[in-house]
């Protein structure tokens, strides 16, 4: 018996009573919720130790499940039904993602609705669209500075565009992916204007502080996210009213950003990780919970399946701490993800944690948290690891680093990528390189040196994002086909004409990087344009809002006219499509590529390659990867090891052939991925 969770299920009983429920959505809801109950009142202990309260306050978070549920489509309570009958449904080997500005990719909702075609041509089962809510005027980093969740931005549609297009999506097999921005939101968002305006209930959605004296104390071990263009973790906001009545402060306006005075000086320091257009949120306070639930829900009803949490690790602040992976993090995700199942429970979570390899596992849940908080996460430490070892030609590091993380949990999955829209962030720790020998620092500078093509025969045409003199960090930006080399093989700096031989290694990098990405196990992330080989996009300096962001760089337009080229196999555009097409079929027909078991890294004898074993009960798979543009050999007997002794039988599946054992080794050419099996 648990007391709290039979007064919630009484609740329940009185939303039948007074008509927001019916019986059969009661039943629904009591099974549910004496399924989940446990979670959420776990999760929301992080607000509460008082049975009361913490009653009170899950009472208020079931009454936001009852109007969700009440209002659901019937197709998305099929599509919850369904999915609860397969509950791997993200995890297994038919998946396939792309990821795509709205606008760059289809123009408005109704265009990317039109292009589904085309999505279906790849085999798309995933679409994650780039931020599409209303955000601020200007600046507003992509996106990520939303200023109502609950309107689409207006020249993209409306949210009744976006609920037809989730329809004609799922109508094609399709689940929609949605970013939910949840650590800030924009200075001019109703909440925040609210707050500035001295209105104490939503003074208490941020963090602000009179004076410098607490700002200064956290900056102390607080990293710099914009180090380049929004130095610092506070901005002065001048005219923020205090929320207990007093004048506003006249305060030290220097060491953050924004900066500027108003006439008499006075105002506040607000908390922005980011930008100083985006105010971090004060998720210690259960108001800021409810409301973003409220956000979730409305989300989920609308269509969308799967929620990419934003800046997951930025939520909870503690002095003396970075300010990311706090515990409450994750408490308070388990609490969401409760809540969640109990209204939608066909709806997934995916954090965005780009975070140190050893912090990654607790976003999909370790301890208490095991399977009960994200359901998918990105693999950014795979991403480095891809790129570096492309860089350096030796994959000891790879194969060292991705064998450090513990397994995740069996209903979790990775959202495996090479590019996305972010900048690449040497993710490489001290410790990590020592142990195969690097040094951390010079390991990270030389990546960055490579990649922005200032190290000598690089093939990487990229471009530097926010370095800090003060750590030596780099981070950098550009297309997967710019950083794979095939802008340089196209248009050599000396003017002169494409170099074919070039060409084929860069299109050897992007199958290999793609073939990874496909083998690895979770869902393989196609970033828009990449299917194509686009290259860097500088058309974005033209634009003042974007010009100070290079990211952009690698957010190109979809050049649908290049697009048109991709089933011809004589151009760079059908090599890379067919390439791209070939790991989907490929895949789909590996059931050993589902999720649950993972890639481990095995030593073949060869620093030149990057080996990784599947364990699957439907079979053994693998993977060899040649991170080298030179012909590499293969001990037999590293691949009798784990696919057993009778060579016949070897199979490799990418390219539909036996393997030839000369002299006891077999011979990988230049950039080769193999996906071997045996039977
Ligand atoms: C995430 C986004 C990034 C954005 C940041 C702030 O990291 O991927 O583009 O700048 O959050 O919202």
């Amino acid at each position: 018996m648990n007391p709290p969770r039979e007064v919630l299920v009484e609740r329940l009983g009185a939303a039948v009573r007074d008509g927001r429920l019916g019986t059969w959505d009661h039943a629904v809801l009591v099974r549910r919720l004496r399924r989940w109950a446990p979670d959420l009142l776990d999760g929301l202990r992080v607000y509460t130790g008082d049975p009361t309260l913490l009653t009170a306050l899950a009472g208020r978070v079931l009454d936001l499940i009852i109007g969700a549920y009440a209002t659901r489509r019937p197709t998305l309570r099929e599509l919850d039904e369904t999915r609860v009958l397969r509950p791997d449904w993200f995890a297994d080997a038919r998946q396939v993602g792309y990821v795509c500005y709205p606008d760059r990719f289809g123009g408005t909702l109704a265009g990317v609705a039109a292009r589904v075609p085309y999505l279906r041509e790849l085999g798309v089962t995933y679409l994650h669209l780039m931020p599409l809510l209303a955000s601020r005027e200007g600046p507003d980093d992509g996106g990520y500075a939303v200023q109502d969740y609950r309107r689409v931005r207006p020249d993209l549609g409306t949210m009744d565009d976006l609920a037809a297009l989730a329809d004609t999506l799922h109508e094609n097999g399709i689940a929609l992916t949605l970013d939910l921005v949840l650590n800030h939101v924009a200075a001019e968002h109703a909440w925040a204007r609210a707050a500035a305006a001295g209105d104490p209930q939503y003074a208490d959605y941020f963090h602000t502080f009179p004076d410098r004296v607490e700002p200064d104390r956290f900056e102390r071990t607080l990293p710099e996210v914009f180090p380049d263009f929004a130095p610092g973790n506070f901005t002065w906001v001048p005219g923020f009213r205090s929320p207990d009545g007093s004048p506003a402060a006249a305060g030290d306006t220097s060491g953050g950003t924004g900066g500027e005075k108003d006439g008499d000086g006075t105002g506040r320091w607000v908390w922005t990780t980011f930008n100083a257009y985006q105010w971090d949120l004060n998720w210690a306070n259960p108001d800021v919970f409810c409301e973003l639930l409220d956000v979730i829900l409305h989300l989920v009803d609308v269509g969308v399946d799967c929620l990419r949490l934003d800046a997951i690790a930025f939520l909870w602040k503690r002095l003396g701490t970075s300010c990311q992976n706090q515990p409450e993090v994750h408490d308070i995700v388990a609490a969401l993800r409760a809540a969640l199942r109990i209204a939608a429970p066909g709806v997934v979570f995916k954090a965005e944690a780009i975070v140190a390899p050893e912090e990654l596992p607790a976003y999909l849940g370790t301890g208490r948290h095991a399977g009960r908080v994200c359901d998918l996460a990105y693999h950014n430490s795979l991403m480095v690891q891809l790129w570096s070892a492309l860089a350096s030609g030796d994959a000891a590091l790879a194969r060292h680093t991705l064998a450090v993380p513990p397994p995740k949990p069996v209903t979790t999955s990775w959202a495996t990528y090479a590019r996305c829209h972010d900048d690449i962030g040497w993710a490489v720790s001290d410790a990590d390189a020592a142990a195969v020998g690097l040094s951390g620092p010079a390991h990270r500078a030389f990546l960055s040196a490579f990649y922005s093509g200032a190290h000598p025969g690089s093939f990487a045409r990229g471009e530097v994002f926010q370095a800090n003199p003060q750590t030596g960090d780099a981070r950098i930006s550009g297309t997967l086909a710019s950083l794979a080399g095939l802008q340089a093989a196209l248009e050599p700096t000396d003017g002169g004409p494409p170099d074919p031989e070039q060409v084929d290694l860069a299109l050897g990098r992007i199958f290999l990087l793609h073939a990874v990405v496909f083998g690895y196990g979770g869902i393989p992330l196609l970033y828009m344009g990449d299917e194509i080989g686009l290259r860097n996009d500088p058309t974005y300096l033209a634009d003042p809002d974007l010009a100070e962001d290079n990211r952009w760089l690698h957010r190109p337009w979809m050049a649908w006219e290049d697009a048109e080229r991709r089933h011809d196999p004589g151009t760079i555009e059908g090599r890379v499509f067919a390439g791209v097409r070939h790991l989907v079929a490929v895949r789909t027909s590996t059931p050993a590529l589902h999720a649950a078991v993972e890639s481990e890294p095995v030593d073949v004898g060869s620093p030149a390659l990057l080996a990784l074993l599947r364990r699957h009960p439907a079979g053994a798979v693998l993977q060899v990867y040649n991170v080298t543009d030179r012909w590499q050999p293969l001990p037999a007997d590293a691949v009798r090891k784990r696919l057993g002794g009778d060579a016949h039988r070897w199979w490799e599946r990418l390219s539909a052939w036996a393997p030839h054992v000369d002299a006891g080794r077999l011979w990988l050419a230049p950039y080769a991925a193999w996906w071997l099996t045996a039977g």
